[in-house]
């Protein structure tokens, strides 16, 4: 898989891809990720990204010729199974939009700032609008580095066996249950009995059960219509 990620706030993104997983991945030739600037794309002296909104009102917004020039040019090189706008107008993200950009090869995801872009570059370019909650950020990178961290560590091999993502949180709808390790007692606080049996069939059962509980209490939502 590759990704290129189109901002005006390249360093916002330096640090996520250069650590741990994502930077595995990369190692170990799986996934690559390019940031590009968008002010590379901008002419005139001052580089200009963004502008007034017509109509007025408070808050500039990006223009569409640096991000066409940006993103044409890039289409040069590379067909792209999506064109992801992060947005928080756009669809709300979670495990199964996750999955389901990990099989993807080749994606471009251009991070807003200000009040956002010109909305002709949405009709234009883009094919996938990305929210990460219902809260705004000041841009779209941070939430770009959670969309491209949670697709990364899907794609086969990116994980080791223990850090496998088939028992994460939501993959099979449920919450993962709790987790512990030494100590097998902490100042009188011990450790399940059952985990600690090593009767594999029991442990399943006890973790399963666990979720089940876990989910109810905390994610009815999630429960709802099964
Ligand atoms: N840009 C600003 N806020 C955002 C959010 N919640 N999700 C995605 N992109 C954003």
């Amino acid at each position: 898989m590759h990704i290129d990620i189109v901002t005006v706030v390249p360093g916002l993104l330096e640090g996520p891809f250069s650590h741990s997983i994502l930077k595995r991945a990369e190692e170990k030739g799986l996934a690559s990720v390019k940031v590009h600037n968008l002010r590379d794309y901008a002419t005139g002296k001052q580089k200009q990204v963004d502008d007034y909104a017509f109509g007025g009102g408070a808050g500039m917004v990006m223009m569409i010729e640096p991000i066409a020039r940006c993103l044409e040019h890039l289409q040069q090189q590379r067909t792209y199974d999506e064109i992801i706008y992060m947005t928080p107008d756009g669809k709300t993200f979670d495990q199964q939009m996750a999955n389901e950009l990990s099989l993807k090869g080749n994606l471009l995801i251009l991070c807003g700032h200000y009040k956002g872009v010109d909305e002709r570059v949405r009709e234009k370019f883009i094919t996938r609008e990305i929210s990460i909650g219902d809260f705004v950020l000041s841009g779209g990178e941070l939430a770009a580095a959670v969309v491209a961290d949670a697709v990364i560590r899907l794609i086969p091999g990116v994980l080791n066996d223990e850090t496998s993502a088939l028992t994460d949180s939501f993959q099979d709808g449920l919450l993962a249950p709790p987790v512990y390790t030494r100590p097998a007692e902490y100042e009188g606080m011990k450790v399940p009995e059952v985990l600690l049996s090593g009767h594999q069939a029991n442990i399943e059962t006890w973790r399963f059960e666990a979720s089940v509980r876990r989910t109810k209490e905390r994610r009815p939502d999630l429960l709802e219509g099964k």
